[in-house]
């Protein structure tokens, strides 16, 4: 996900929330003012994502909220042509990524629970996931990255905490220009194991010495959720994307906490998540998120930042806060 990437599909998710609820024949209650107690008689049981849904709207000036009522008063455009082939050409498959997460909305509205399955379970659905989410040349990961290795030394030891299946890792692997110790941690052993095979097909290609050496170096480990970090090592920089979002706040809290405490003396962190900026101004993809058993919520930023701060004297930010680098 890029910044260009992430203007042109924000229409489209907002069209996606407003189209939802016409869908379920709500276009006559909001043109009259509706509550969210109203919303959940009329068969909305899921209240984060309604709530999620609702401020969204309202933030992109679609409803208005007067006298805990809800009114319409705009229907929001649909993505333009040009917005569209931007995200056909990068991302292949966001747009039947898109589809599948907003049918999965549509029944975690009506039902109150997200489907059992995480989403990303499958061949199927991994693939869309990562249609999504693979990196572009300006995507926000590869930028956080980028910022990452301009300040390693040569021989860092360098942790990506909660790696997925490792498309982190390939990327700090093919544009680290120095020699690094990579460990990737998850807590997920399907993840891990798409992990392990991204390093081993790596190995199988890498020709550059530099690569070669690094990629013989890199350490896969498997911890368990509770303890929010593997223990009994320490690193010069830790690098953490889009996991946040699967912890409640005072857990969060405990994870920066936890990562101070493997970060070496002069170590670093540096984040990327991607964030609220406020109640209203919402990232236009949260609601597709509740569909996903373990997801919490995006964190806001001024929470955010002060849960870093709480923690690190040094926290600067880029992009809005969803790029942050922190030390002691
Ligand atoms: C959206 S994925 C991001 C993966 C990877 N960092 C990336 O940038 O693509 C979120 C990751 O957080 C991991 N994770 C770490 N701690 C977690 C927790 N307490 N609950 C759920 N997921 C957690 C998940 O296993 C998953 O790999």
């Amino acid at each position: 996900m890029d910044a260009k990437a992430f203007q042109a599909s924000s229409p489209e998710f907002v069209y996606r929330a407003w189209n939802l609820l016409k869908e379920l024949n709500l276009k006559r209650d909001f043109e009259n003012g509706i509550t969210i107690s109203s919303l959940k008689r009329k068969g909305i049981k899921h209240e984060r994502m309604l709530s999620c849904m609702l401020d969204l709207l309202v933030g992109q000036g679609i409803l208005k909220f007067e006298n805990h009522k809800y009114y319409f008063v705009k229907e929001p455009k649909p993505i333009t042509k040009e917005q569209f082939s931007y995200l056909q050409k990068h991302y292949p498959g966001s747009t039947e990524w898109a589809d599948f997460v907003t049918a999965r909305a549509r029944k975690t509205l009506l039902s109150g629970k997200p489907p059992k399955d995480t989403g990303f379970e499958g061949e199927e659905s991994l693939r869309l996931w990562d249609a999504i989410m693979q990196e572009s040349p300006h995507s926000f990961r590869k930028m956080a990255i980028e910022k990452m290795l301009s300040k390693v030394k040569p021989n860092a030891s360098i942790l990506d905490l909660g790696c997925g299946g490792g498309i982190g890792l390939k990327t700090i692997l093919q544009n680290a220009k120095k020699d690094i110790f990579l460990d990737g941690a998850e807590v997920s052993s399907e993840y891990l194991e798409k992990a392990k095979n991204q390093i081993k097909k790596m190995s199988g290609h890498a020709k550059n010495k530099l690569l070669k050496r690094n990629l013989e170096r890199v350490k896969l480990i498997h911890y368990d959720k509770k303890d929010f970090v593997p223990k009994g090592k320490k690193y010069d920089a830790v690098f953490i994307s889009i996991v946040l979002n699967h912890l409640i706040e005072n857990q969060r809290e405990k994870l920066f906490q936890e990562i101070k405490e493997i970060l070496k003396p002069n170590g670093f962190l540096v984040v990327f998540q991607l964030i609220h900026q406020s109640k209203f101004e919402r990232n236009p993809i949260c609601w597709l998120m509740h569909t996903i058993p373990s997801h919490h919520e995006y964190p806001f930023k001024e929470r955010h930042l002060k849960s870093i701060k709480n923690q690190f004297g040094k926290v600067k930010e880029h992009l809005n806060g969803i790029i942050v680098e922190a030390s002691r």
